[in-house]
């Protein structure tokens, strides 16, 4: 049977943006230059992004000098280390996919944005053996590999993934960035088993992706409101058990590649109404451009302590893709 064909394929992107999609970002953004702003960002392709790993090079500046002589120009990720866009050139293919340095594992393709959360986790500079951290929804595998090479294969990582299709490219992209402390588990996060013993936890939850459409135009087409609630019942339970594993003293990251408030500050305010002992600490990381903060959606107004110190990054500012990021201790 021949591949169905898409009714919208020769409609322009921006026609496509659904009145709910407009009308909630609208409301979002306050003034309608800013959604414009917000809109033309949104429909332009997003420029690539890569991190040097340090655990397959101790010399990030001889990889840069190659990628360069390859015709790449870099500019840094002001808010991560040894981390650069590649600029975007519509008449060359700039895959970054293809370079010998990305087979090699000397570099990690990865979203700028999707660099914060581990950014954020004081991964300790020496760490001993017994230090753990998990991440509890791992594939394919960017802020484990970003861990990974920030513990220097001390300690030990888990990478646990719900969905089994998701682990081959997992496990391809841990073994290529050379790691060898850790441990591929395939569970719902909801049920993983055991007490207080993680000193660190990521958690990158699956979400509606309305931050990433960029990347993946087709979120324009099947952007539904109606089902974030259901996105947020799973997310709750997923910080739920983050929280029961994490040891006492110990530090969380919750993200999402999302912009829709209930998957972001009004999931982050539910959680910490339950969770007496779980502290929201200052998400800050170096020139990392924060406009718009939320401070209210659809008459509710969202507590100040949460629009303050959780990280919404919105495409327009920072020319990436949109993120959401809070940082939690267990007191
Ligand atoms: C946003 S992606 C993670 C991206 C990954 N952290 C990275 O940086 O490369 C969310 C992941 O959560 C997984 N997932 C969905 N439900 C889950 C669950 N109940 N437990 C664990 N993982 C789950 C999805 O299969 C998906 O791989």
């Amino acid at each position: 049977m021949g591949k169905k064909k898409d009714r919208f394929e020769n409609v322009p992107l921006k026609e496509q943006i659904k009145p709910i999609f407009e009308k909630r970002f609208k409301e979002m953004l306050k003034t309608e230059e800013e959604y414009e702003k917000f809109k033309e960002c949104i429909l332009t392709v997003q420029r690539k992004s890569f991190r040097i790993n340090s655990i397959k090079t101790k010399n990030p500046e001889e990889i840069c000098n190659k990628l360069r002589e390859k015709g790449l120009k870099l500019s840094p990720v002001p808010w991560c280390k040894n981390a650069y866009f590649s600029e975007y050139d519509e008449n060359e293919r700039s895959d970054l996919g293809n370079l010998y340095e990305h087979f090699l594992g000397q570099i990690y393709v990865q979203e700028a944005t999707s660099m914060c959360p581990p950014e954020l986790l004081e991964i300790p500079k020496e760490i001993n053996d017994s230090f753990m951290v998990l991440d509890m929804a791992a594939a394919p595998g960017s802020k484990t590999t970003q861990v990974g090479d920030k513990m220097n294969n001390r300690g030990i990582l888990i990478a646990n993934e719900v969905d089994w299709t998701r682990l081959g490219p997992l496990k391809i992209n841990l073994e290529r960035s050379g790691l060898t402390n850790i441990v591929i588990t395939n569970n719902d996060g909801t049920k993983i088993e055991g007490e207080e013993i993680f000193d660190r936890i990521i958690l990158d939850a699956p979400c509606s992706g309305s931050g990433v459409i960029r990347k993946s135009p087709k979120t324009i087409k099947t952007y539904n409101p109606k089902k974030l609630k259901m996105m947020q019942n799973l997310q709750l339970k997923l910080l739920q058990r983050a929280f029961e594993l994490l040891k006492t003293g110990g530090i969380m990251t919750y993200s999402t590649c999302s912009l829709d408030p209930e998957e972001n500050e009004l999931c982050i305010e539910k959680f910490l109404v339950k969770n007496e002992g779980a502290k929201l600490e200052l998400a800050s990381l170096p020139n990392l451009i924060l406009n718009n903060k939320l401070e209210e959606f659809e008459g509710k107004t969202i507590p100040k302590e949460i629009t303050e110190k959780t990280i919404r990054i919105w495409p327009q500012d920072n020319d990436t893709n949109g993120f959401f990021v809070a940082k939690i201790r267990k007191i």
